[in-house]
């Protein structure tokens, strides 16, 4: 979706819909502010006598639609709620713009107007960025396997926001952040949502590899005799039970030239490296230890977490974020076949370490432990981040009210939680002590696959914890906030969410003042 952002009067702004987000309204004679108050005055104060008659109030989620009104040039005008001016915040504008462009989609209105509001303690760019946002997000669609007939619109091709001229300079900017990261999400919606039989992980890497050219990355595809040569035994053992085989995928962001010699060449800006982990199981069966019909369907959402990498590396190059970002995707199907890796298997990892399985259902590890190897072995990052549909236990611990987050550094756990504060996206942290990684020390390899009954959104990450040893590193299940069944606004379909996105992106945005250490 093209947003543009323009400074012209309201009243004579020419589209199929104007909305007009209004903060909530004290007593029945609210005041309108300044700007809604000159367009009311336009219409013969339609918009006043709507408010007189107590028909909107300006409470989050409310919304009053008026037809053609005299002195506007608008065919129809949208009065949205913001609820009170005091907790009117990102959210609240991105649901805002989110609601208007629901609203333009069931008109079929081709053209969208929205007056940005003034909102005390919310600077003009966090308006545009969030209004830009609601717009992308809310005009989400996933049809490409439906007639045409069946499809709702997907509303306006083109929306404009309205600013005074003052903060236009500043706006502009933003709501291109807010189009690129909504886009962006959208994308990893659309991974996700993609049908395992369509998106093997040949299909997702020959994704990536479109996204990179689309946007300037540098792509690597490891195919099979590569893993082998890098004895990346565990995602081989998973990926060894299907016949559409695993792959390992690199995307980078600002990659150092370096020397035919491999040095880095003369003057060649040295920037902090960044990896960012996803876990790509285009299809979780469960493997040998198969799961439940009941349990499996929906597992093509498994590969949510390289979805989020892919959108956030996207993101980061468009966006230009000044640091070395690396996308690592371990990408594998997990079936049931003769070949198919089988409890009390001892699987040998990259690192060097050997996993005795004991669930071939807890494949996402498997495929992680050697992903991160990969990451700190090859990139020495200053920190690693990786993204995983990896436990139900994450939604018996959080709901689907938060993904969890855990990790060995606390500024890094924290930096996550912050970031998802400013996006949005909920992280919620969970321990994770010695204790837990004594915890799964086997007794006949170095680490088992499982932890029991208890707390496995922890012993997950402690299974991994295994892997990074010492590099800074936070891990987010997602497997509680992947995908919904639950539509609003922002959310116009049931699947995938596109959850992580734009908290990746806002915790490299911040990477500098969030000193990890
Ligand atoms: N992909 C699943 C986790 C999952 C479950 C995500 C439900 C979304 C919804 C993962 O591979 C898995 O199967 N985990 C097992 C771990 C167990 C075998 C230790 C689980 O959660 O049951
Ligand atoms: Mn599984
Ligand atoms: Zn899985």
């Amino acid at each position: 979706m093209q947003v543009t952002v323009r400074t012209r009067r309201a009243a004579e702004a020419p589209a199929e819909l104007l909305a007009l987000p209004l903060a909530q309204l004290e007593g029945s004679a609210g005041r309108l502010p300044a700007r809604i108050a000159a367009l009311d005055r336009a219409t013969g104060g339609r918009i006043a006598s709507v408010v007189a008659a107590g028909d909107f109030r300006g409470k989050r989620g409310e919304s009053v639609l008026l037809h053609a009104p005299d002195g506007v040039a608008a065919k129809r005008l949208l009065l949205v709620g913001l609820g009170e001016e005091s907790a009117i915040g990102a959210a609240g504008l991105r649901e805002a713009a989110g609601a208007a462009a629901k609203a333009a989609a069931a008109r079929r209105a081709r053209s969208l107007v929205l007056l940005a509001p003034a909102v005390r303690r919310v600077r003009t760019p966090e308006t545009a960025q969030a209004l830009a946002e609601g717009l992308v997000l809310a005009s989400y669609r996933f049809d490409r396997y439906r007639r045409r007939d069946e499809n709702a619109a997907a509303g306006p091709e083109s929306a404009t926001l309205l600013f005074e001229a003052k903060a236009a300079r500043a706006a502009r900017a933003a709501a291109t952040t807010g189009v690129v990261l909504a886009e962006s999400q959208n994308l990893a919606r659309d991974l996700s949502n993609e049908p395992p039989n369509t998106l093997p992980p040949a299909g997702l890497a020959r994704e990536a590899e479109r996204v990179a050219k689309e946007v300037g990355l540098r792509c690597r595809v490891l195919e099979v005799p590569e893993l082998r040569r890098r004895k990346m035994g565990a995602i081989l053992a998973v990926g060894g039970g299907s016949s559409r085989p695993p792959r390992l995928i690199v995307l980078e962001h600002n990659a150092p030239s370096r020397t035919r010699k491999g040095g880095r060449k003369a003057g060649a800006r040295r920037r902090p490296t960044v990896c960012l982990v996803g876990k790509g199981v285009t299809f979780d069966t469960g493997g040998i230890s198969l799961k439940p019909t009941a349990s499996m369907v929906k597992m093509k959402h498994d590969m949510s977490g390289a979805a989020a990498v892919i959108g956030a590396v996207r993101a980061a190059a468009l966006l230009r974020i000044p640091l070395h970002v690396v996308g690592i995707v371990g990408a594998a199907e997990n079936m049931p076949s003769a070949t198919a890796y089988r409890p009390d298997d001892i699987v040998r990892t990259a690192s060097g370490r050997t996993v005795e399985v004991t669930n071939t259902d807890a494949e996402g590890r498997m495929v992680l432990a050697d992903a991160l190897h990969h990451a700190i072995q090859e990139f020495g990052p200053a920190a690693v981040v990786d993204v995983a549909t990896l436990t139900g236990a994450c939604s018996v611990a959080l709901g689907h009210w938060a993904a969890a987050v855990l990790g060995n550094r606390e500024s890094l756990v924290d930096a996550i939680r912050e970031a998802g504060e400013t996006t949005g996206e909920r992280f919620w942290p969970l321990p994770l002590w010695d204790a837990h990684r004594e915890h799964m020390r086997s007794e006949v390899a170095d680490v088992r696959q499982t932890g029991g009954r208890y707390g496995g959104t922890i012993t997950a990450a402690a299974f991994l914890w295994h892997f990074v040893g010492e590099t800074p590193w936070a891990h987010l299940d997602i497997a509680s906030t992947a995908d919904t069944e639950r539509k609003s606004a922002l959310q116009p379909c049931v699947g995938a969410t596109g959850f992580g996105v734009r908290t990746l992106v806002e915790f490299l945005r911040g990477w500098r003042s969030a000193r990890i250490v």
